[in-house]
């Protein structure tokens, strides 16, 4: 059966339409680990990321693949690649010289669980493939279980974890 949406690469010009999909994922986060509050607002997360993906979308190797049902933007990938020297892999891991990151995976709540997440991923790897890069990280916050379920059944293994002990937030929080 064909699928509702279609997918297009993107670049500096459509980040706009990325706004939403990335406060969705924002707002995941908040969700699924509100222990770790407090969160930045919806403008300030959007800034940051927007500055990211300016920056990114500059290289030749970074994809950023839009899904659109209609004319609307329902969900996103973007990968870029990074050099391994220098990383946090370089000093532990065998690897090629470079790795292939999954920046960002985003799709609005109501097109969640009909397979547009995986299509996502399987073309953002399939880019990375192309170009040679056959070593792929990506994060996520440890309490989101839905996402780290996806990732799993793909193949991908907790590798890393960082701690946090910010200063803003409550000493006794859990
Ligand atoms: C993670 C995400 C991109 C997956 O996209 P998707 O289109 O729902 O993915 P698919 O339909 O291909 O695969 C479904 C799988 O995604 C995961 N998933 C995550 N959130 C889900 C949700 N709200 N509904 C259904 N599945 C979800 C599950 O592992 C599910 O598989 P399951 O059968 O084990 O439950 C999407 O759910 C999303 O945008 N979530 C919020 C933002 C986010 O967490 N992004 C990742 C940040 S690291």
């Amino acid at each position: 059966m064909a699928t509702p949406w279609r997918l297009r690469t993107g670049g500096v010009d459509d980040l706009d339409l990325l706004e939403p999909l990335w406060v969705a994922v924002h707002q995941r986060h908040r969700e699924a680990m509100p222990e770790l509050a407090p969160y930045v607002s919806d403008a300030e997360t959007w800034r940051a990321r927007r500055a990211l993906y300016e920056q990114l979308i500059a290289s030749p190797d970074t994809l950023l693949l839009i899904a659109f049902v209609g004319e609307n933007a329902v969900g996103y990938g973007l990968t870029h690649v990074l050099p391994v020297a220098g990383s946090w892999i370089e000093d532990t891991w065998v690897t090629g010289d470079r790795v292939g990151e999954i920046e960002s995976l985003s799709v609005l709540p109501e097109y969640r669980g009909s397979g547009l997440g995986s299509e996502l991923l399987d073309r953002l790897e399939r880019h990375l493939h192309e170009r040679g890069v056959n070593d792929f990280i990506l994060g996520a916050l440890s309490g989101n279980s839905d996402a780290l379920r996806l990732y799993q059944r793909r193949g991908y293994q907790p590798t890393w974890l960082y701690l946090s002990k910010f200063a803003g937030r409550p000493r006794n929080s859990r």
